[in-house]
């Protein structure tokens, strides 16, 4: 038997609740996976709340999470490209807070041998939307970018990432992260009031690009800042996008991209933070602690 986290209906972190189920079996061109480490967004806590509800209803019992690391157990028919045994990492939609999950071969790539389980298993979602949102600005060596709430999930890996690019990178921040965003190679920023001449003062020379990952306030100081809406992208913000006119970036994951992440790291050049990590059977305290707002990097499920 597995054992999957499930909610039958929206609503506070409690509704999340394990139940068994029997072993999944892969399907041709399909891997079943023992999960060792699953992540958490806040994509998951606002389904579980029923933001989405409207656009997007769920059917219960409803399940959570898009990336998981894990042994290979079972390969389905087809399946070359990993084995049983193979430690990995996987996208996968809505499914990863279980300790066994079926996932298409090609959303694994094999995890770094040097990389703990908490963090394989964080990698491949907030990874990916910084890589989309960076691959949608065309960042490149000589740019100057301002990525709002850089010490957050996808913040703390697009500073790397658009480090890596070439680019000189501001991020903001409240000051108890500054030294963690510095250490992840940006010029930290104080957000709020003010913010636009905070920036003007380390970017004499202006900001070439924007990555928004909290909307609000941060789009309107983007727009004066850069002096066009080209160059800036949200994932956060879709009523402000609209009235500046900013483009609104989704995530377009691959195994290509996330073989980008795991050479990176693999090579020194990035670093997962973990925040907090709870057992599966913690998954509500989990969801708490993202709702914080707060978070440091990200916050994993662990399965023993
Ligand atoms: N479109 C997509 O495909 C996609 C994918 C992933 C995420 N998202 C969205 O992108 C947003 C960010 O996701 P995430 O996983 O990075 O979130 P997160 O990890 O929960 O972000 C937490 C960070 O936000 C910072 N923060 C809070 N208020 C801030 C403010 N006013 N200005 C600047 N920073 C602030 C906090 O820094 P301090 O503690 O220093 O305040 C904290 O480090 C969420 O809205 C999420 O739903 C969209």
């Amino acid at each position: 038997m597995a054992t999957v986290i499930v909610f039958d209906e929206y609503g506070e972190p409690d509704v999340l609740h394990p139940i068994e189920v029997p072993d999944p079996e892969p399907g041709p061109g399909q891997v079943r996976i023992r999960v060792r480490a699953a992540g958490v967004q806040p994509f998951d806590c606002g389904t579980r709340r029923g933001d989405f509800a409207d656009y997007f209803p769920l059917e219960f019992p409803a399940r959570l999470g898009n990336e998981v690391a894990g042994i290979v157990d079972q390969a389905g028919s087809g399946v070359t490209s990993v084995a049983e045994g193979d430690e990995v990492i996987a996208f996968l939609r809505m499914q990863g807070y279980a300790d066994t999950v079926v996932v298409p071969a090609d959303q694994v790539a094999k995890r770094p041998a040097s990389m703990p389980w908490g963090e394989a298993g964080v990698l491949s979602a907030s990874g990916q939307t910084a890589q989309t949102a960076l691959d949608e600005l065309a960042v490149a060596p000589g740019d100057t970018v301002l990525i709002h709430a850089a010490a957050g999930g996808v913040g703390s890996f697009a500073v790397q990432i658009a480090r890596e690019r070439g680019a000189a990178v501001i991020g903001t921040a409240s000051e108890h992260n500054h030294d963690y965003l510095r250490s992840l190679g940006a010029i930290p920023v104080t957000y709020g009031p003010g913010l636009a001449d905070r920036v003007r003062s380390v970017a004499p020379d202006g900001v070439d690009a924007v990555l928004d990952a909290i909307g609000g306030e941060a789009l309107d100081v983007s727009v004066e800042l850069v002096g066009s809406t080209e160059r800036i992208v949200t994932i956060a913000d879709w009523a402000n996008a609209a009235r500046l006119g900013v483009r609104r970036v989704g995530t377009e994951r691959s195994v290509g991209k996330l073989a980008e992440l795991t050479r990176m790291y693999g090579e020194g050049h990035l670093k997962v933070s973990i925040w907090k990590a709870f057992p599966l059977a913690r998954t509500a305290d989990a969801h708490r602690e993202v709702e914080t707002g707060h978070v440091r990097g990200k916050v994993v499920l662990t399965v023993d």
